[in-house]
């Protein structure tokens, strides 16, 4: 089958995108499988190298299939739907899931909290609070990048602990004997900037999801709050909404 522009007015590479987002729909390629070469793809489809390359770097860029060095083209996996029901952490959500969840501490240092922060941990601004910078990541891939301010009596014996290997609610819960009882969050969309890019493997430009979640421990004291941005492409966010009787 060859893609020529007798075809219709779209553009060669935009064909070709649909003819393969097709075949993922269709499940003729699965998840993890390897795609075709470029050179192959424009043998099949009568395109130029260059046109097969645009349709494979788009949907790269979507999301759709992800480069591996050296080995090619991969279809990704799917999506992860992340419920905005219950209130839970990284470690727990991902391990839900089965996969193996991974953190890169990026710093964690006593500061002092900024307006935005103060007035959402309900602070003078300057206190000094814990603040936690991390990579998240699942079987390896990076998902989020998140930004964690704590503040709570004795937050700075957080920088004692191994927060690679530990999971910050549940060391919050087991070890500080606090525990966390509801959230606020808010959703908001974004780019991934070029400061971002690089820690998330994806393009500067990736489409985001920026979240602001101020988490509360017992007598309504807020306790983290938290901003994560994670790859756009990678996530559902999920919700089910009733009815007002
Ligand atoms: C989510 C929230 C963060 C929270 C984290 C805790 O990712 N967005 O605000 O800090 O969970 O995860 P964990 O317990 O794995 O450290």
């Amino acid at each position: 089958m060859h893609i020529s522009h007798r075809k219709g007015p779209l553009p060669r590479y935009y064909q070709l995108k649909e003819i393969m987002r097709e075949k993922i729909n269709a499940q003729e390629w699965k998840s993890g499988d390897l795609i075709p070469s470029e050179r192959e793809l424009s043998e099949q489809y009568g395109i130029s190298r260059m046109t097969a390359r645009q349709a494979i770097t788009e949907l790269v860029n979507e999301g759709l299939f992800y480069r591996e060095q050296g080995k090619g083209t991969f279809v990704s996996r799917h999506k992860i739907t992340q419920q905005l029901i219950h209130l839970t952490g990284f470690t727990e959500d991902i391990s839900a899931r089965g996969q193996r969840p991974a953190t890169r501490v990026l710093s964690a240092q006593m500061c002092p909290a900024d307006e935005t922060t103060a007035e959402h941990l309900r602070i003078k601004t300057g206190q000094m609070i814990f603040t936690l910078r991390r990579l998240r990541l699942a079987n390896d891939e990076p998902l989020a990048l998140e930004v964690s301010h704590l503040n709570f009596i004795g937050c700075e014996k957080l920088l004692e602990e191994d927060l690679e290997h530990n999971s910050l609610y549940q060391l919050l819960e087991n070890t500080y004997g606090l525990t966390l009882i509801e959230a606020e969050q808010e959703l908001e969309a974004g780019l991934i900037s070029n400061k971002e890019a690089d820690l998330l493997q994806m393009p500067i430009g990736s489409p985001a999801l920026y979240t602001c979640r101020t988490a509360y421990t017992e007598r309504n004291l807020p306790i983290e709050y938290a901003r994560s941005i994670y790859c756009g492409h990678k996530y559902i966010f999920y919700t089910s909404l009733k009815r007002e009787q």
